[in-house]
């Protein structure tokens, strides 16, 4: 018999995966496999067995078959059985368990370090389980049957109508449902308007001009669709997008973070938001916007999104992978008139990314005000956390400058010149998992910027915030 599950509906402690392999009998199969069960720890002392009945019908076996087993077992002293209290494992030391070490500990990919401070993720555990259950429920009892059809490539047009109002009233973007086009986040957005390695092309061609700090994933992304991209150098207004027009390549289009540059920190200066969307309107370009965290301002008003410039010179992409979770993986791009329908096409004739239940717990999310509800309480939380982080290095890192506060989820601590790798490895040492913003560096920057540590606040859980920063404060070189 192959293998199979033994549930018992009394309490027994655990459920028994038995194996009843072998040509011989069932009831010698069922002994052997008890046996071995006890003796290699997995039935550990004490442990109730199922009754004849349950385990009988489980393993397809007859009653009898069952209390001949638990009979030689008792009769071997694996097992004993009293009045009343059914069949249970003897309470004699069983043989430790064998458990074969490892020569050499298993590759810790993704484990986390103890004090998790690796720009990225926002609180896990800050997730609206709550709201999000009540709007699924409300949002699945009214959706009309084609939601559980196949879906629209653009999206939902319950959810783009909810994120044109939202995306309009939150970030000033100007848009329609129809320009929406509903995706599964940032990276699919590139995906979609350059390409896979091959796919031969999408509808954006490179080269690409990109901020000279950023995402190596993102870069990844381009460099697999053969997209070439070219290094915009940062200063402390961000993007100089005044070196856009002496570009050579042509470059018809650049990527940038603007309201919170990413991961250096700071807003795109209004004289330069304004500066490179004329140079997108005197060069037929196109500016691609990624606001992944703009809800996310704290000492200000927001700063709204430079889509509101031109709509039809930007490109704005946005998610919910700061403001609920990058596991939700929900995003939406809104585009310029011309490129709606390529973006669609790039899509394919149904929607293969995006699930319609969740498009539609969004929108519900969204329409109901539960949304904006939890980035406001988030907003605090993360003001707060950002309060302390700065608190903290006051008092014991003086001489750090924190820099990147006023947005998002993660900040900057300067260093002194030549002393980002060693704070890295020291803060390793010390159980801090971070990155240097050397890690974000594209590698044909000409400019580097000073060292600097980049400090994701969101990430630890509430109750493991203060040691983690104790710890960061720790490691951090002296003065
Ligand atoms: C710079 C940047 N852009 C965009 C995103 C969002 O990516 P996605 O929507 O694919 O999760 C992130 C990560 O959350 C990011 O760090």
């Amino acid at each position: 018999m192959a293998e199979s599950w033994v549930n018992s509906a009394e309490r027994i402690g655990a459920d028994l995966h038995l194996e009843l392999s072998g040509s011989g009998s069932r009831r010698a199969a069922l002994i052997h496999a008890l046996r071995d069960a006890v003796r290699s720890g997995r039935l550990a002392p004490g442990t109730r067995l199922p009754p004849y009945r349950s385990l009988a019908a489980d393993l397809g076996v007859a009653r009898n078959t069952v209390a001949d087993a638990y009979a030689e077992l008792v009769a071997e002293g694996w097992l004993t059985a009293r009045q009343g209290s059914g069949t249970r494992v003897a309470e004699r030391a069983a043989p430790p368990p064998r458990v074969r070490v490892p020569k050499r500990a298993p590759a810790a990919r993704n484990a986390p370090p103890p004090h998790h401070l690796i720009q990225g993720q926002p609180d896990a555990g800050s997730f609206p389980r709550t709201a999000w259950l009540a709007a699924a429920r409300r949002a699945l009892t009214a959706a009309p049957n084609d939601a559980f059809g196949p879906g629209d490539p653009r999206g939902r047009i319950e959810l783009r109508r909810a994120l044109a109002d939202y995306l309009a009233r939150a970030r000033g973007v100007r848009t329609d449902p129809e320009r929406i086009v509903v995706c599964s986040g940032f990276a699919h957005a590139l995906r979609l308007l350059f390409g896979t390695a091959g796919s031969g092309g999408g509808v954006l061609r490179g080269p690409l001009a990109v901020e000279a700090y950023g995402l190596g994933f993102h870069r990844s992304i381009l460099d697999a669709a053969r997209v070439r991209t070219v290094p915009l150098p940062l200063d402390e207004h961000g993007a100089r997008v005044e070196e856009l027009a002496a570009m050579t390549g042509p470059v018809r289009a650049v990527l940038l973070t603007p309201a919170h540059q990413f991961p250096t920190g700071g807003p795109l200066h209004p004289e330069r938001r304004a500066a490179v969307v004329d140079w997108a309107r005197t060069h037929s370009g196109l500016v691609l916007e990624d606001d992944y965290d703009g809800e996310f301002r704290y000492d200000r008003e927001p700063v709204g999104a430079v889509q509101g410039l031109d709509p039809e010179r930007v490109v704005y992409v946005g998610s919910v992978s700061k403001s609920l979770s990058p596991a939700v993986r929900l995003g939406w791009l809104v585009l310029p008139e011309h490129l709606v329908d390529a973006v669609v096409t790039a899509k394919g004739e149904r929607e293969a990314w995006a699930s319609a239940p969740d498009q539609l717990t969004l929108a519900e999310l969204i329409e109901s005000g539960q949304y904006d509800r939890h980035v406001r309480r988030m907003r605090q939380r993360y003001r707060r956390r950002r309060d302390q982080l700065v608190a903290a290095l006051a008092e014991h890192a003086p001489h750090i400058t924190v820099t990147g506060i006023a947005a998002g989820l993660h900040a900057v601590l300067r260093l002194p010149p030549g002393t980002e790798a060693s704070a890295v490895k020291a803060a390793a040492w010390h159980g801090v998992g971070l990155e240097g913003l050397a890690s974000y560096r594209h590698p044909a920057a000409t400019a580097t910027a000073p060292d600097g540590l980049v400090v994701g606040y969101a990430t630890p859980p509430e109750h493991a915030y203060a040691a983690a920063l104790d710890a960061l404060c720790r490691a951090l070189p002296p003065a």
